[in-house]
């Protein structure tokens, strides 16, 4: 890793980090990395501050998983650490890569009288769907795109998904085509993805666009967006990925497998661990960057982190929090508090990769209207 410069140093925050653990008192003093805007910024591993943490028993049961809650069940303890730790900070940068992108899309409104279109297709009824839907309408809304919504009901057949995917492949406005994922089991999911034109492609599912990201000379139209995300934000915080050995937890086509691809294209030594992973902590232990995108709450341990390693944490998993008004609260793959004492970085749950996502779907509707309209 790059050593900070001194004018970096200098804009180096110290904030104070409270763990959102609901029986857990403790407090990090953590740095916020700063990014260069829309460049880079060196990368500081290895300096050292005191921090003390306090645990307590978490006593609450999770229906989710039995490592849930592992990481913070510990008896009560106190520990004090002498170590280097870094929260990525993905809502800030998101926040500067929608700036970016509303002033990109006022200038074309200004030269051609166009603004990029982004159209949405949500079929069911799932909550957490629904929820992705609403808050990637609102983030069109927040930076100038238009957005398209069609809602079909659980029940709908596929042939009625492909027609409205063709009206809209055909729909000159639209630049940007999004079927939420999952579909109702009744629906061939290939069938339904390879019919959106690649052009329109930005959430990169294509087959096509996935192929040309596996191959080597070959660009796709699209990259997936929560994987660009995770990539994104190690490159604003000038996480060097060249010669590093990475590993990539899950295998999904949404996010592990694109992750992993764009990894090796940027010259990491890569390594999948999966469920029929022959000891995933030995393997994962080796990484100096570690992208987890499973859906087990907690799953990777402090003993699974390689001191120093860079964690970008892709799950976002509800866990039962009776202190919680909502009764949840959001945890990621990674034991949180496991992973700041070992870890030289990684991304918070929430407000890491999650709000990157939908930086990045902007940016791939921008990057489509563009295209079509032939603007640099
Ligand atoms: N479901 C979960 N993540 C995604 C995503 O990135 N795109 C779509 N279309 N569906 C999803």
């Amino acid at each position: 890793m790059a050593a900070t410069t001194t004018s970096s140093m200098a804009l180096m925050k110290m904030m104070r980090f409270t763990d959102s653990s609901p029986s857990s008192t403790a407090a990090v003093s953590a740095r916020v990395l700063p990014f260069r805007n829309p460049g880079r910024l060196h990368f500081q591993l290895g300096s050292t501050f005191r921090r003390t943490i306090t645990t307590h028993r978490d006593s609450i049961s999770s229906s989710n998983s039995a490592t849930a809650f592992c990481c913070s069940s510990a008896v009560t303890a106190s520990v004090t650490a002498e170590s280097s730790f870094n929260v990525i900070d993905g809502k800030k940068v998101s926040k500067e890569i929608k700036e970016e992108i509303c002033a990109e899309i006022a200038e074309m409104k200004d030269a051609i009288g166009v603004v990029p279109g982004l159209a949405v297709i949500l079929v069911g009824e799932r909550k957490d769907s629904a929820t992705y839907v609403r808050n990637k309408k609102k983030a069109c809304e927040a930076v100038g795109i238009k957005s398209y919504e069609v809602c079909l009901p659980e029940n709908s057949t596929e042939e009625e998904v492909l027609k409205h995917i063709s009206s809209f492949n055909d729909d000159p406005s639209v630049h940007g085509i999004l079927v939420q994922l999952p579909l109702p089991s009744h629906m061939n999911e290939q069938n339904i993805l390879n019919a959106v034109c690649i052009e329109k492609d930005v959430d990169g599912f294509h087959p096509l666009n996935i192929g040309r990201l596996a191959m080597r000379g070959r660009e796709p139209l699209f990259v997936p967006c929560t994987p660009k995300g995770c990539i994104e934000l190690l490159h604003r915080y000038d996480i060097g990925i060249k010669g590093k050995r990475a590993v990539v937890i899950g295998r999904s086509n949404i996010v592990g497998m694109p992750a992993a691809l764009l990894l090796q294209r940027e010259d990491a030594t890569v390594s999948i661990v999966h469920s029929r992973t022959k000891d995933p902590e030995e393997i994962t232990k080796q990484a100096d960057i570690i992208i987890a995108a499973v859906g087990q709450p907690n799953m990777v341990r402090g003993s699974w982190i390689k001191p120093g390693a860079v964690i970008i944490d892709v799950g976002i998993n509800p866990v039962e929090d009776t202190t919680n008004p909502r009764g949840y609260r959001l945890v990621g793959d990674v034991c949180y508090e496991e992973a700041s004492k070992v870890a030289s970085a990684i991304t918070p749950v929430p407000g890491g990769v999650g709000p990157m996502t939908i930086a990045m779907l902007l940016s791939n509707t921008l990057i489509s209207a563009k295209r079509i309209h032939n603007l640099k």
